[in-house]
């Protein structure tokens, strides 16, 4: 196989692009398409002042990495959930690599600072684990972006991730989620700019990527995560993938180009601060701090929830709408 660009010995092949690369021209193509999600999504210039979650992974390694390389202002996020081993070495990778580059890297401990850690908060909560994880995750970043006064926060989510959310949204037509799902949010109220630049690319490009540039991340996956819903939806495209190469591209590409507009508005609410931390919420306390005092065991202003039983606590807490609804995102 010769690389497209250059005739040399290719070392990657794309299936769904029907070419191939080599070891000098892949890393160029894969930063080129980073480049054109930057700008098609206007997500910063070399002037904003971004922060970068990073999980010590490939995918967000490999972000982190080509901004430090195309010359943005770029720190680090670390988030340590406490998930055993898993939580050790991905801390660890993501210290070598800061610590490699020249980098400055942020590292925000759950449990020091918040009290409570993943595992524990799947055990005690009424969110799966997955979907505390999510809004922890979402919380925490935005918090952390708006105290660091970071104009944009950056994550690694990859095509695959990308895909595999709309999927998950269209089949239950989560329709607010759905018009919430842009590789740009614009910062409001409270919420700091969200992008996702590494949306164009695939799991196997961005591992590619990584491998080539002699990024040294971690490769298992959170040990928390098997039988995640996500995780179906992934396999499920790619068993389609197989057969129909470039579907997944065409799935969410499409969305973003035809799709958005048809959804625009489904997500609009009006955002307050939390009685509690400050944070932008729709409600009186925030969706994190009410699950974090359920986490606790705490109450949050129970003076003036006269009439809320236990039950009805537990029912709202366990509405999953409102996470995404105020942090981006999508179900993880
Ligand atoms: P995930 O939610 O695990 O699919 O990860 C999606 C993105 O969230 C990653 O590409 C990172 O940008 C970010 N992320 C996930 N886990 C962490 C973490 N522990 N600390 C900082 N960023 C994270
Ligand atoms: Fe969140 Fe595993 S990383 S549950
Ligand atoms: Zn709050």
């Amino acid at each position: 196989m010769k690389c497209k660009r250059c005739s040399g010995s290719a070392v990657v092949e794309l299936r769904r692009h029907n070419a191939a690369f080599c070891k000098v021209c892949f890393p160029e193509v894969f930063t080129e398409q980073v480049r054109k999600a930057i700008r098609r999504f206007d997500m910063f210039d070399p002037s904003d002042r971004i922060l970068v979650a990073v999980s010590g992974g490939k995918d967000s390694l490999a972000l982190w990495d080509v901004l430090l390389t195309t010359g943005y202002d770029a720190t680090g996020l670390y988030l340590g959930l406490g998930i055993g081993g898993y939580s050790d070495r991905s801390h660890d990778a993501a210290v070598a690599f800061a610590e490699a580059r020249g980098a400055e890297l942020r590292v925000v401990d759950l449990a020091e600072r918040y009290g409570y850690d993943i595992p524990t908060a799947g055990r005690k909560g009424s969110r799966s684990t997955c979907a505390v994880c999510g809004l922890t995750k979402r919380y925490v970043f935005n918090r952390a972006a708006a105290e660091g006064g970071f104009d944009v926060i950056a994550t690694g989510h990859n095509l695959d991730d990308e895909a595999a959310t709309l999927l998950g949204n269209t089949l239950r037509w989560k329709t607010d989620y759905i018009a919430r799902q842009s590789p740009a949010l614009p910062a409001r109220d409270g919420m700091v700019r969200k992008v996702k630049p590494l949306h164009r690319l695939s799991e196997l490009e961005t591992a590619a990527y990584a491998f080539l540039r002699g990024i040294d991340y971690v490769v298992e996956e959170c040990p928390l995560v098997a039988g995640n819903t996500q995780l179906r939806y992934k396999n499920a495209m790619n068993t389609i993938e197989a057969t129909s190469p470039g579907t997944k591209a065409q799935f969410l590409f499409g969305y973003l180009d035809r799709g958005i507009p048809l959804f625009a508005g489904d997500d609009d609410v009006a955002l307050v601060p939390c009685g509690s931390c400050g944070q932008p919420t729709i409600g009186r306390f925030c969706a994190f701090c009410r699950a974090r005092a359920q986490i606790l065991g705490e109450h949050l202003g129970s003076a003036d929830r006269a009439g809320t039983d236990d039950r009805e606590v537990a029912r709202s807490l366990s509405d999953e709408v409102l996470p995404a609804e105020i942090y981006g995102g999508a179900e993880t």
